[in-house]
Order: structure tokens, then C-alpha cells, then sequence
């Protein structure tokens, strides 16, 4: 793992402590965003783009619950971004201003999937599917609406395949 994501790993650690079940959430993300851009061959930029929204995309949880009473997808895509921007510069990581833009972006917007504009945004939401699918115990049906409505790159759909939807799982 490179260095600056190890960096960003432990601030999403220490921000979420103690809530075991938010950075394990992240951690999983975190693990499936790499390995389908590792799959896919995205550019450097790219990965470290998809790894940092793996890692941060769900930060403005608790500030969401705590401002207004309410995790919805709503509010933390309001208050993730400030959150995220704040710890990207707090890590000292040097990184052109538009990729920490893009990952802003990225966070405002993820369970916005009409806005899906790129592979970047693409990966996070099948990473953050794939771990989703499992915490909240989806069952067939909707898994397979999901992957004909959300999931669009080889890697992500032959993991969803893998995990839930072969015969006998
Ligand atoms: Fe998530």
C-alpha cells in the first residue's frame, strides 16, 4: 500500500473512532475500490482517487447525525466533502488541486448514481455496492436489479457474480 494512503487510512480511523462498524465499513470499500481499479488499469491518479474515496466517502456520517439529526444519504453527502477536503490537507499529501476536487466531488455525490460522469465514480459506487449488499443482507432479487442498473465494469460485476449470485450462494 502506498504510503499516502496509509496516511489517510489512520486519519479515517482515528476521525471515526470508536465506531468499529463505520471504519470497518470503510475499510471493506476501501479493499474492493482497489482491487477493481487494479482490475481495470485505471491511471495512477485515478486509483489513488478511487482509494481516498474508498476510505473517506461516508465521513460526513456523524456530522450529519449530529447537525441534523439524520444520516440519510442527503446529509452526508452535504457534509462530507468540507470533512474530507480538511483531512486531505491535514495529511500533508502533495496532490494537484483538482484531484482533491474530484474526490470531493466524488464523496458529495455517491449515492447520486445519475451523476456518475467517470470510471473514478463508477468504481466507488460498485466497491461501496459490493460491501452494502452484505451489511444489509440484500437478497436476490434486488441484487440482481443493481447489477443491471449500477454495475457497468468487468471487474465489478464478475466480484458481484462471485460473491452473490453464483449458484448455491
Ligand atoms: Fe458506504
Amino acid at each position: 500500500m502506498r504510503a499516502d494512503i496509509a496516511r489517510i487510512m489512520r486519519g479515517m480511523i482515528d476521525y471515526n473512532s470508536p465506531d468499529t462498524a463505520r471504519i470497518n465499513h470503510a475499510l471493506k470499500v476501501h479493499g474492493f475500490a482497489r482491487l477493481i481499479g487494479l482490475s481495470e488499469r485505471v491511471s495512477e491518479t485515478e486509483l489513488f482517487t478511487v482509494e481516498a474515496c474508498g476510505l473517506l466517502h461516508d465521513i460526513g456520517i456523524h456530522e450529519a447525525e449530529r447537525k441534523h439529526g439524520s444520516n440519510s444519504g442527503k446529509y452526508q453527502e452535504i457534509e462530507g466533502p468540507p470533512i474530507a477536503g480538511k483531512m486531505l490537507a491535514a495529511s500533508g499529501i502533495p496532490m494537484e488541486e483538482r484531484t482533491a476536487d474530484r474526490i470531493k466531488f466524488i464523496i458529495g455525490n455517491h449515492h447520486s448514481y445519475k451523476k456518475i460522469d467517470g470510471k473514478d465514480f463508477q468504481i466507488l459506487v460498485e466497491a461501496d455496492f459490493l460491501v452494502n449488499i452484505f451489511e444489509d443482507g440484500m437478497k436476490r432479487p434486488a441484487i440482481e436489479a443493481i447489477r443491471e442498473s449500477i454495475f457497468k465494469t468487468a471487474a465489478g460485476k464478475s466480484l458481484l457474480e462471485t460473491m452473490y449470485l453464483k449458484n448455491g450462494v
